[in-house]
């Protein structure tokens, strides 16, 4: 074909960081989740994936992340591939971007838990499809678009409310900075010295969407939402021992949940560890929502996927 007759494709959609989508696109997908979510209670079959295959690769564990896209793809009609490093060549040192190349001449949507951002940019600049995180070292954005969803779901709107984050700087906290960025609330910080969230590799633009907190309970006052994360993220296992010393005052008990407003939620995007990040009559008491946190992963991620390979619905 010659130059300039080719017909326009539309740019690739990848979902790498929260920031990768504007306010307007999360309105409109907090609003497709709720659809989608109110069709699967009411066993309304909907397969908009029908003969479309997401691949999975997993470098490190998951439960909830595994089944929320899984049993949500094949909801929609489509199929899944599950990849992990142990027994695919990954593991053998095979380059990310030959990968990438192989796998999304073969599926239409490629999910990824690694480890550095850095290789799942890697693999998404030699995709031919999209490409979404399933948690890096840096940033989780499918759990903050599943989580405000669920405080959507609760409270109404999160912009303007206040987001007690209590724990370790880590892929949840830089997710939830950019989420706050982007949908107008504040995040109030507090974490033990040394595991300070650092802004650039958060990627947010400026300080005006969080407030720092050394005492966590003053991080949580007024707060409507207050949320955690294990002290030890996978990959960190060797800091285990140091991180229970650094992170002894930063569980999430009943003494700072009472310092939240009454009505406070609290969130953990689980694997938890009670008695460690959080006591156990927060996280099973009745301010939790963890529970419609993990299976909102699931309704979130299909509207995601929807948008990614079929752009807006209606
Ligand atoms: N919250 C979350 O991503 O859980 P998994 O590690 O079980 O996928
Ligand atoms: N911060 C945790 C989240 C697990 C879902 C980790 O990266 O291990």
């Amino acid at each position: 074909m010659k130059s300039g007759t080719a017909p326009l494709e539309p740019p690739l959609k990848h979902y790498l960081q929260f920031k990768d989508f504007s306010a307007e696109e999360y309105a409109y997908l907090f609003e497709r989740a709720a659809v989608i979510k109110r069709r699967f209670k009411n066993f309304e079959k909907y397969t908009p994936l029908v003969d479309r295959t997401l691949a999975m690769i997993f470098e490190k564990a998951s439960t909830r992340t595994r089944v929320s896209f899984e049993a949500g793809m094949y909801q929609m009609g489509g199929s899944v591939v599950h990849l992990t490093t142990g027994d695919s060549q990954l593991g053998r040192a095979e380059p990310v971007e030959d990968s990438a190349r192989v796998i999304s001449r073969m599926v239409d949507l490629v999910m990824i838990r690694t480890y550095e951002q850095a290789k799942l940019e890697g693999f998404a600049a030699h995709s031919r499809v999209p490409v979404i995180n399933g948690l890096t070292d840096e940033y989780h954005p499918c759990q903050i678009l599943a989580d405000v969803f669920t405080f959507i779901e609760h409270r109404g709107p999160i912009e303007g409310k206040t987001v007690a984050w209590v724990g370790d700087g880590n892929n949840m906290a830089n997710t939830w900075l950019q989420a706050a960025e982007i949908l107008g609330f504040t995040v109030h910080l507090s974490t033990p010295g040394g595991y300070e969230v650092d802004q650039a590799v958060a990627g947010i633009s400026n300080r005006a969407c969080y407030k720092l907190f050394k005492n966590p309970r003053e991080a949580c006052r007024g707060a409507h939402l207050v949320t955690t994360d294990v002290w030890t993220s996978m990959g960190f296992e060797a800091e285990s021992a140091t991180r229970q010393q650094a992170f002894a005052d930063w569980c999430v008990d009943a003494d700072m949940m009472s310092a939240a407003r009454p009505d406070a939620l609290f969130m953990h995007c689980l694997p938890a560890h009670r008695g460690e990040e959080v006591a156990a009559d927060v996280i099973d008491g009745p301010q939790s929502v963890v529970w419609d946190e993990a299976e909102n992963r699931m309704h979130a991620q299909k509207a995601l996927m929807e948008y990614l390979l079929l752009g807006r619905i209606g």
